[in-house]
């Protein structure tokens, strides 16, 4: 017999499991009891003592194991699975008035029976369903459109407040379903993180949210801090289940999960009024999103009683929250120049607390959206903000504005610059622009650095270490002017700049380095880093498969440039215009002479849709709108606006507008689902 299979692993997988169910011990009294048992350094330590016995001994490695919480498998694309129990939707309402006819509606159906309601938080997050069998997760899918989903159980087991294995009494085969929603600091957080690293930030923690759970990398989605909110138990007939819903909800908190505490047993609908009206204003305390108020029949057998509408249960009902709305003084108007020299207005406004934050600045668009909203110096202007983070005007508030009317004078007007309030020079307005703009675009300091962010950026060259900091150091010390200037850096420019020699020798290195691995970013996006104006990545990897290469981009004429997919005449305009300047051109001469790639040739990956035109409408489940473009056109295909007689298919998601429907129905144009479109591509 071979020594070494003789080793006895018995006493190893002893001591892993008593690590693992240390480790949950302490998870859970972190995540659902807000206690801290052991610090921060003795955890680490045991999770690490952990990963490294289960890479020594991987067959000893549970599935379930708490190491599986730090992420780090990967996910190419998720599996479409179909629910158990179809995922229903409720229905919802902004008007009190409908949620007493919901009130007197069920308790006429109901006919003397007694009964109560419960009411709770509607989590603004992302829906979904996890299955449990012998006390241990099986799976997590998304709502997806109700019947199926995408199977994101990797990602899913990174989120703490989602029980691995239960605790105590549960039912044998059941699922819990919730909403996975992303705290406002750990979402403030991790945007600002974004925008520092040039990302485009999420516009609400239900996007952010959202995209969490669709990360390949689980490492990723385990730094997210995102939270899991359990408001729903069901299991299959047979499996005994308490017959209430509040009862169910006591239960499921003593397995393991996390349910809110903000549930009420209402027995009327003024129960039911008070509890809205309250959280309606107390909605903004809570650390995460709400969009209104479920109401729910508590006794759970009379579910079956009240039946189903043709999509949504008649025993709920949401009421939703309208986007909440201040007023508050604009203390005068700041013009923030970009890169591209236009000149943004921006009211400062004082600080108000709006939607968990607080509101000092907010964008006025241009001078005629200032125009249109008549909005005057010493206003108080209207702010929204409903499920999106950021802020909007939405108008003028007329009472304070009659307040500060003295009847004969009215309030003056605001008068756009004439003059760039960064380097002087006139602005300029060009016909049928709505924007002004700085045309001194070779010393105007925000245009320049703007110019330098836009091209290290993510999307574009990718330089990580090139931060906003760093650019203006390198600007200010004379060293770099224009994007073609970065590739001129010496070693020994570098080392010892800034106040306090910011940048040490390793500092120095990594630039360099990474400066020389952009190298190697495709033409498409070396052209977007360009920074033309009207050219986003679109309209880049569009003009870059079209021309193939940088010279024959610079020789199209503007009609030539215009016939190019999704390039308009506007920025066919804009491109040869850019090329048209000498000093534009000689930056394109010296990023070649640097080794950037000025030309890419680009195949399809498949010729699966070659000649055909395929238009796109509604939300897919496994794509992003821009993530199912880009894959038809990967098969050669095209992607239109508006469907017409070429098209060859109209790819259908959830929620499409009738329009497009109706006009493919009349002229013949075939619609897919999204999977007819998969099996498409995929066969
Ligand atoms: S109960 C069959 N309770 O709102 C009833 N839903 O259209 C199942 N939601 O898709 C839903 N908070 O994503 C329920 N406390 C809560 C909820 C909640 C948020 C979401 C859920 C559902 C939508 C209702």
């Amino acid at each position: 017999m071979d020594l070494f299979s003789a080793i006895d692993t018995e006493p190893v997988r002893e001591h892993m499991e008593q690590l693992a169910a240390e480790l949950d011990r302490l998870n859970h009294e972190y995540y659902m009891n807000d206690r801290s048992l052991v610090s921060d350094e003795e955890f680490d330590r045991m999770m690490r003592e952990l990963q490294d016995l289960e890479s020594q001994y991987p067959e000893l490695a549970s599935p379930l194991s708490p190491t599986k919480r730090v992420g780090g498998e990967v996910n190419k694309t998720f599996r479409q699975v179909q629910h158990r129990f179809p995922m229903l939707s409720l229905g919802n309402t902004y008007s009190l008035e409908e949620i007493e006819d919901f009130e007197a509606r069920t308790r006429r159906l109901l006919d003397g029976i007694p009964f109560s309601y419960t009411c709770e938080l509607k989590y603004d997050g992302v829906a979904i369903g996890l299955t449990y069998r012998h006390g241990q997760l099986v799976q997590a899918v998304t709502r997806g459109n109700g019947t199926t989903g995408d199977d994101i159980t990797t990602n899913a087991k990174t989120i703490p407040t989602i029980p691995l294995r239960l605790t105590g009494d549960y039912p044998d085969d059941f699922e819990a379903r919730g909403e996975v929603v992303y705290p406002f600091d750990a979402f403030e957080a991790m945007n600002n993180q974004r925008e520092a690293e040039g990302e485009e930030p999420f516009a609400n923690p239900r996007n952010a949210a959202s995209g969490s759970l669709k990360l390949q990398d689980s490492a990723e989605c385990a730094k997210r801090k995102l939270l899991f909110c359990m408001y729903f138990m069901m299991g299959p007939d047979g499996i005994a289940l308490p017959d209430t819903h509040s009862g169910r909800l006591d239960w499921a908190r003593q397995m393991g999960f996390r349910v809110q505490p903000y549930i009420r047993e209402c027995k009327d609908i003024g129960e039911i009024k008070a509890f809205i009206d309250h959280w309606d204003k107390a909605r903004w305390e809570l650390p995460f999103g709400i969009d209104g108020i479920v109401i729910k029949v508590n006794q759970t057998p009379l579910w079956d009683r009240l039946g189903l509408t043709a999509k949504s249960p008649r025993w709920a009902i949401a009421f939703k929250f309208k986007a909440e709305r201040v007023s508050t003084p604009l203390e005068s108007i700041s013009y923030q120049v970009g890169r591209t020299g236009i000149v943004t207005p921006v009211a400062n406004l004082r600080p108000v607390w709006l939607g968990g934050t607080t509101v000092r600045r907010a964008t006025l668009v241009n001078a005629d959206f200032i125009e249109k909203m008549d909005i005057r110096e010493g206003d108080s202007l209207l702010i929204e903000k409903g499920g999106e983070i950021i802020p909007k005007v939405v108008g003028v508030d007329e009472v304070e504005r009659l307040k500060m009317k003295d009847e004969n004078s009215p309030l003056s007007t605001f008068r756009f610059p004439l003059v760039c309030p960064e380097c002087g020079t006139p602005l300029v307005r060009a016909e049928g622009e709505a924007g002004h703009y700085c045309p001194n675009s070779d010393g105007c300091r925000p245009q320049i650095l703007g110019r330098l962010e836009h091209f290290v950026s993510r999307r574009a060259m990718n330089i990580e270490s090139l931060g906003p900091e760093r650019l203006e150091l390198l600007y200010d010390a004379g060293l770099v002017h224009n994007v073609a200037d970065l590739y001129d850096l010496r070693r020994e420019q570098l080392v010892g700049l800034g106040t306090d020699a910011t940048i040490q020798d390793r500092g120095a290195d990594n630039l360099l380095s990474a400066l020389e691995a952009s190298k190697e970013v495709p033409f498409e996006r070396v052209l977007f880093a360009l920074g033309i104006r009207y050219v986003g990545e679109v309209g880049a990897r569009k003009l870059a498969r079209y021309f193939q290469n940088i010279d024959a981009l610079m020789a199209a004429g503007t009609d030539e440039l215009a016939q190019v997919e999704d390039v308009g005449e506007v920025t066919a305009r804009a491109v040869s215009e850019w090329f048209a300047r000498p000093e534009h051109r000689s930056i394109v001469e010296r990023l070649r002479a640097a080794g950037l790639q000025m030309s890419g040739e680009w195949k399809a990956a498949s010729g699966k849709l070659d000649g055909m035109t395929l238009v796109v409408s509604g939300v897919f489940d496994r794509f992003s709108r821009d993530e199912i473009k880009a894959d038809i056109e990967s098969h050669g295909g095209k992607v239109a606006g508006s469907v017409s007689s070429k098209t060859t298919y109209l790819v259908a998601g959830n929620n499409m507008g009738p329009e497009k429907r109706k006009k493919a129905e009349k002229l013949g144009v075939q619609i897919i689902t999204e999977q007819q479109y998969l099996d498409l591509v995929n066969e």
